[in-house]
């Protein structure tokens, strides 16, 4: 019983790494339009006025920047805008892990 716990265990982690190490580039390009991020930062997320110019930025980066605007830890200039949009509100983790690894790869 302990031996299959163990197994299990293992799984789970090797899954769970395995999924972030793996974040899919074609999931982020499709999220970026349906979760309303083009809306804001345009298409490919070269940006505009006072929305920032995402694309080709570092994946933690944009992971970390994205959380703390969603979870209203950074708050700075037009911060809330994007907060309140329902596109924003509904990213998983997973969501922008994969998002992030679309536009670090672009120009
Ligand atoms: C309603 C407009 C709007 C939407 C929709 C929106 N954003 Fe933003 N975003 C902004 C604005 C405005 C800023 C700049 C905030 C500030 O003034 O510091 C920003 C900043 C950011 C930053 C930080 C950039 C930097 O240079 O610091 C990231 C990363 C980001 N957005 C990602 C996203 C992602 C990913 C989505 C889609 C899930 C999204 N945004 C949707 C308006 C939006």
């Amino acid at each position: 019983m302990k031996k299959l716990a163990m197994i299990l265990a293992t799984t789970l982690v090797a899954g769970l790494t395995a999924q972030s190490a793996f974040a899919d580039q074609e999931v982020g390009a499709k999220l970026f339009i349906a979760k309303q991020c083009v809306t804001c930062h345009q298409a490919g997320g070269k940006g505009s006025g006072p929305f920032p110019k995402i694309a080709g930025r570092d994946a933690a980066f944009i992971q970390e920047n994205f959380l703390n605007i969603q979870a209203g830890i950074r708050t700075k200039g037009m911060s809330s805008v994007m907060k309140a949009n329902p596109g924003v509100q509904s990213v998983t983790k997973e969501d922008i892990a994969n998002i992030a690894d679309y536009l670090s790869h672009l120009k």
